[in-house]
């Protein structure tokens, strides 16, 4: 039989999961994690998982509502993973993510007088994401797709997500709709049996253009050219419908081959403002692309207006994507080099410098720990490093590579205070130190932070 206790929320983990303590028997006095709570909630809970020095609990009942609770705008807000903070008013959400980078610093990194700025409110906190992923799996015998549950790879099914582009949800309701026409069977993670494991879509919210991907478990799907043909003709703005095949036991999305199954391999993007610049970009599957392009401009501007490029500086763009920061600094700035590992990221960069007309950058295809040791002696060192890094963060000989280099700024883009913490240790050790870290809020209704943090030589 469930045992269920309650506990009061008085804070927020980095992962944006309530805080409470366990009273009585005993676990007495042992943090318990409580997601879908906020601080004040007085909560019945019961216990899901056990670890040594913590655990996680359910919500069973929700006895008194904390301050800033708010009502959901999803039906499947309370089991889905995807958007773990709709029960936060936006304000709340954004003094928290605050806190997480600044708890981050100051615990991980002992870094207590770096200036913590307010964080940057998004333009849009909902229907912001351009990109739409979703798995798919079998439930009462159709293939449905959504979102997992928390801790999970147990898919709730659904078919609209508030945070998502609609042009984006669109296109992932018309390949859903064909998958089950086709009758195409869902991949099963566990038998390894199946067709389709995911379907993906972006949108260029600057030009309305649209991509479609299928990522399937088989090298051909019965009819696939009839299909592709057939949602490009439904679908205006789909220019772009792309076949991926992931054949390994994995928790990857993608794998490594593709093919085009209609029109072209990329979508294009008009992405900017007055104030930033407006260039073009494509966009491959497989390249990385803001998801939230609304408030990407606001993240770039800050980023390149953090160290003050002006036409004498040699700017690295170090993990450059398709290029996005490193062509805005390259307008600014003498010259400017990217480096970054996927191939097809660093051949859209390529194009999208042509494009643009910009001839005072380059783009190096490696891991940026392999590249950077060996850029400088062709192109010089840098007078500004701008990186921005993966979740995972730096690796340690990128930023010692960084450090020897002696620009005279860092700008540290990062989508992780665990990880970005982590870095500036590694940083202060080199004789680096954080002047002021800015959170933008690039992930409404999440508890994903990411931030903008000047480092200087000490
Ligand atoms: C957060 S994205 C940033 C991209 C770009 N700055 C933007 O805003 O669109 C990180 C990029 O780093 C690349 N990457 C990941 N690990 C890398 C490594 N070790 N060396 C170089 N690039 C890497 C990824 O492929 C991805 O394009």
């Amino acid at each position: 039989m469930t045992r269920y206790s309650v506990a009061r929320v008085t804070g927020l983990n980095h992962r944006g999961e309530g805080v409470g303590r366990i009273t009585g028997g005993p676990d007495e006095g042992l943090v318990v994690f409580i997601p879908g709570t906020l601080p004040g909630d007085l909560v019945e809970y019961s216990i899901v998982e056990r670890k040594k020095n913590f655990m996680r609990g359910r919500v069973k009942k929700l006895l008194e509502s904390g301050p800033g609770r708010v009502k959901e705008v999803c039906t499947v807000a309370s089991r889905c993973g995807g958007c773990t903070w709709q029960h936060m008013e936006y304000g709340l959400q954004l003094t928290w993510k605050r806190r997480i980078l600044e708890d981050a610093l100051s615990r991980v990194a002992k870094i207590t007088d770096c200036e913590i700025r307010d964080c940057l409110p998004s333009p849009r906190i909902l229907n912001y994401r351009n990109k739409v992923e979703v798995p798919v799996a079998e439930k009462d015998g159709q293939v449905v797709a959504g979102f997992y549950e928390p801790y999970t790879h147990k898919v709730v099914p659904s078919e609209d997500c508030p945070l998502e582009h609609p042009l984006s949800r669109e296109v992932v309701s018309r390949l859903l709709q064909k998958v089950r026409e086709e009758r195409y069977t869902a991949y099963n993670e566990v038998t390894g049996r199946g067709q389709v494991r995911h379907l993906i879509s972006r949108v260029a919210p600057g030009t309305g253009e649209r991509m479609a991907v299928i990522v399937a478990a088989i090298h051909r799907l019965p009819h696939e050219s009839r299909v592709a043909r057939e949602i490009m003709e439904s679908t205006p703005g789909l220019v772009s419908v792309v076949l991926n095949v992931n054949t390994e036991k994995t928790n990857v999305i993608l794998g490594d081959k593709e093919r085009l199954l209609g029109g072209r391999y990329y979508i294009k993007d008009l992405f900017g403002d007055d104030e930033l610049g407006r260039l073009v970009f494509r966009i491959s599957p497989k390249s990385f692309y803001q998801v939230n392009s609304y408030q990407a401009v606001n993240l770039y501007k800050i980023a390149l207006s953090a160290a003050e490029i002006g036409p004498r500086d040699l700017v690295y763009d170090v993990y450059s994507g398709i290029g996005t920061i490193a062509l805005f600094a390259a307008k600014r700035s003498g010259f400017c080099a990217g480096i970054e590992e996927v191939g097809a990221a660093v051949r859209d960069a390529i194009e999208n410098a042509r494009q643009n007309g910009i001839d005072n950058v380059v783009f190096r295809e490696g891991k940026a720990e392999r590249v950077l040791p060996e850029i400088s002696a062709d192109i010089g060192q840098p007078s500004v490093v701008i990186l921005d890094p993966p979740r995972g963060g730096a690796e340690e000989g990128a930023l010692r590579s960084i450090a020897r280099q002696k620009p005279r700024a860092i700008v540290y883009v990062s989508c992780n205070p665990a990880t970005l913490a982590r870095d500036l240790l590694i940083l202060k050790e080199c004789g680096w130190y954080p002047r002021w870290s800015w959170p933008v809020d690039m992930f409404p209704m999440t508890p994903h932070v990411e931030s903008v943090t000047l480092i200087l030589p000490r």
